[in-house]
């Protein structure tokens, strides 16, 4: 019964529909709808377990499936219109459903919740675009590991502190990179393999009380396994957690890279360049090329730590079973996944097109005395204790400072006067392409090396 403007949903029990401010202030269908297609998938498999189990018909399944796809195809079409006062994704394609078909629409819904639905929807939803993601990494490391073997023999300063340290290659540096996002890789699909269960079956909370097949349906929608305790399957949003923390490392890892291609593409350091397309300009200073991407790519880092903590905070106080708090984990979820997938495809398509100036970064190499530790491990190897090689390479940094030069600029009688282990094979070690070859080992900056390790990271794509 219930009076005639009474939620249609749950009318049996309530004598008035929501407050309007009620309902626009509950309703999720404004954001729910993108689940919509998984929604239908899960409703399929629901149906035709029910149907299997014989709490549905064969022909009854047929129906629900045909009027279900139909759904889906206006759905696709953009044929569909959503309305606030159903609610959810849910409750307007059940009702579309009850519309089209009649009365067999309602009886989808058994044995079956809202709760293990949503559930249910967005680890389908998050699978798909932990794939998509997944492939753009790979994208993005495959152009690393080619633009490594492109400049492997181009030398650029290695900085500590923002301080010149020692001579690395360019394509050594690309390979730390990879290196960051091969793990990247490894942790969606960690994340994956953990979202990748079954919550439906668990109904409200505490299971149903008809004979269904949670196997089945699993099995059907591509789920490895079955969420064994009904309380957790409808409640826990770790996995959203996991992903948006996995998300967060991509984008932060991202961010660092941004930072640096910034500080790169600013004329004072001049080491690499972006096509025009990639870049912006300026309203007001007409010589600007502004390299936006990297700085939003850095920036909406900050959102998805933002939506990191949110889902955190979400989860902590919230009792066991559902509770409607949850509906706040979509929007976050999918603004992360639409912010890193955007942030890595960009990365991905703008990567073979930096172009590195490797005179530039040579000359940045050799003015920071980039090279003193290689002097200082030459004392060594003649038999000076490492802390006093240290203290007389510092030496001759200070002299070589005082008269403007680099330390292979000082002649052999100056470096000499510093230590008498000094001979004249000194200089091999002081220039920029023996310090890089000399650290070959793996791990190491040789251009050797690094040939060596993009074979070894190409192999892992
Ligand atoms: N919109 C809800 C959510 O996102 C769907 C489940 C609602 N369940 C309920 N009993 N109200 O979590």
């Amino acid at each position: 019964m219930g009076s005639s403007d009474s939620h249609q949903t749950w009318g049996g029990r309530f004598s008035e529909g929501p407050d309007a401010r009620v309902a626009a202030f509950t309703e999720s269908v404004s954001f729910d709808a993108r689940l919509a297609a998984h929604d239908i998938r899960g409703s399929i498999a629901h149906a035709r377990m029910l149907a299997r189990v014989g709490v549905l018909t064969d022909a009854e399944f047929d129906a629900t499936a045909a009027g279900l796809e139909a759904i889906g195809e206006r759905i696709r079409a953009g044929d569909f219109v959503w309305d606030p006062a159903l609610e959810d994704v849910h409750m307007n394609i059940e009702a579309r459903l009850t519309e089209d078909i009649g009365a067999l629409g309602k009886k989808l819904h058994t044995g079956r919740s809202r709760n293990d639905q949503i559930a249910t929807d967005i680890r389908l939803w998050l699978r798909d675009r932990l794939d998509a993601l997944s492939a753009e990494v790979a994208r993005l490391r495959a152009a690393l590991v080619d633009l490594a073997e492109r400049e492997a023999d181009t030398i650029m300063p290695g900085f500590t502190h923002m301080q010149v340290a020692q001579p690395v290659t360019f394509g050594h540096h690309m390979l730390a990179w990879q290196a960051m996002l091969a793990r990247d890789s490894e942790r969606l699909a960690e994340v994956r393999a953990r979202v990748n269960r079954l919550p439906l079956g668990a109904a409200a909370l505490a299971g149903t009380t008809f004979p269904i097949d949670r196997e089945m349906v699993a099995a059907e929608l591509g789920f490895d396994s079955v969420i064994d305790n009904s309380l957790d399957a409808v409640s826990d949003r770790d996995f959203a957690i996991e992903f948006v923390s996995a998300a967060a490392l991509v984008m932060t890892h991202l961010s660092r890279f941004s930072e640096e291609l910034v500080l790169w593409m600013s004329p004072a350091f001049g080491f690499v360049d972006l096509p025009d397309r990639y870049c912006t300009g300026s309203s007001i200073m007409p010589q600007k090329k502004n390299p936006d991407v990297a700085e939003l790519v850095r920036g909406k880092t900050a959102r998805v730590n933002g939506h990191l903590v949110s889902l955190l905070t979400l989860m902590k106080g919230q009792p066991l079973a559902y509770n409607r708090d949850n509906q706040e984990d979509k929007e976050p979820i999918f603004d992360v996944a639409d912010t890193v997938m955007a942030s890595v495809a960009l990365y991905a398509d703008m990567m073979p097109h930096v172009t590195v100036y490797a005179d530039t970064c040579r000359e940045a190499a050799r003015q920071g005395f980039a090279t003193a530790t290689d002097l200082a491990d030459y004392l060594v190897r003649r038999g000076v204790a490492f802390r006093d090689a240290h203290e007389i390479v510092g030496q001759s940094v200070q002299h070589a400072i005082r008269v403007g030069c680099d330390l292979a600029e000082l002649d052999l009688a100056t470096l000499q006067g510093f230590s008498e282990h000094i001979s004249a094979d000194v200089y091999e070690v002081l220039t920029l392409e023996g310090s890089v070859a000399a650290r070959d080992h793996i791990g190491g900056t040789a251009p050797a090396q690094v040939r060596a390790a993009a074979a070894r990271a190409r192999h892992t794509l």
